[in-house]
């Protein structure tokens, strides 16, 4: 067995699956450029743990289910004013993770809300944390099940186990008894264990419509805004000034303007 079989084995039998893969190339250019031994090494093992770092978030993000994969760099904040810069630099610390404290998107369609709550995942997860995308709707629907079938415990660990678990589209379904004491076991559950980013397009006065039960609503936000950041965005549709732009839609003052959370409750989800 020749010198470079037997490291191809060893590397092999290792797991060591990147080296293995360009160890004779590093060795080639190792030799041409005399480079000396503890380099090659040291560059051959980065690769190494560089293609783990990669292949682990890859994996990190196809749990998490997320819809999309958005940034907060791609988020043009001078889109929306009524965002507290501070406040998105602060989330970006990522230490209400640390802390496991909720983060409350509130606004109407087309703001950010969603691309806002991914990009904190998608933070959380680069920086080693577990993350779970879920919309409200899904969310009570299966949890709802496991209820009717006796196994509503086993099946809220999955909802409890990431570090970080993004509850999509808050309110824009109302949910039935069994649905609000489904979250509110939820939110208690993860109470001062592990963050919650929540987007809403009901501002908090209307959660009592929303869980059918102001008693309920109020335990539910008790908790869930105790150690809390909320993001109110008062703006603009996105969406609507992307379909403008490529002129789908007239020009008239006060085209872009939506309703505010209070005025779309009770209306469902609005789309533009
Ligand atoms: N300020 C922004 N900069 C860049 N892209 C944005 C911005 N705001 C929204 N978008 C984009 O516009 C689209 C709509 O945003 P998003 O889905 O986050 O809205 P939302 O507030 O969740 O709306 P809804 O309540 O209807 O779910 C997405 O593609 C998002 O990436
Ligand atoms: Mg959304």
């Amino acid at each position: 067995m020749t010198v470079i079989a037997r490291l191809h084995t060893a590397l092999a039998t290792l797991g060591l699956t990147e080296a293995d893969a360009v160890v004779e190339a590093h060795l080639e250019r190792a030799a041409k450029d005399e480079r000396a031994y503890a380099d090659v090494l040291c560059d051959l093992l980065d690769r190494e743990v560089e293609a783990r770092r990669a292949r682990y978030l890859r994996t990190r993000t196809r749990l998490a289910h997320l819809p999309f994969i958005k940034t907060l760099d791609q988020f043009d904040l001078s889109f929306q004013p009524s965002i507290d810069e501070r406040q998105i630099r602060e989330l970006r610390t990522l230490r209400f993770v640390h802390e496991a404290s909720n983060v409350i998107f509130l606004g109407p369609p087309g703001v950010g809300k969603t691309h806002l709550s991914v990009a904190l995942a998608v933070d959380a997860i680069r920086a080693g944390f577990g993350a779970y995308f879920i919309t409200a709707h899904d969310l009570v629907a299966d949890l709802g099940r496991a209820y009717r079938e006796g196994r509503l415990d086993r099946r809220l660990r999955i909802y409890l186990a990431p570090k970080v678990l993004v509850i999509d589209e808050m309110g824009y379904l109302p949910l039935d008894d069994l649905g609000a004491m489904i979250f509110f076991q939820l939110v208690s559950a993860r109470y001062e264990r592990g963050s919650i980013i929540l987007t809403s397009n009901k501002s908090y006065g209307d959660w009592g419509a929303v869980f059918g039960d102001p008693i309920i609503a109020t335990a539910i936000l008790d908790r869930l805004l105790h150690h809390s950041t909320t993001v109110n965005i008062r703006g603009d549709s996105y969406r609507l000034k992307e379909r403008k732009r490529v002129g789908l839609l007239p020009v008239v003052p006060g085209a872009l303007k939506e309703p505010t959370p209070t005025r779309a409750a009770g209306r469902g989800k609005v789309r533009p």
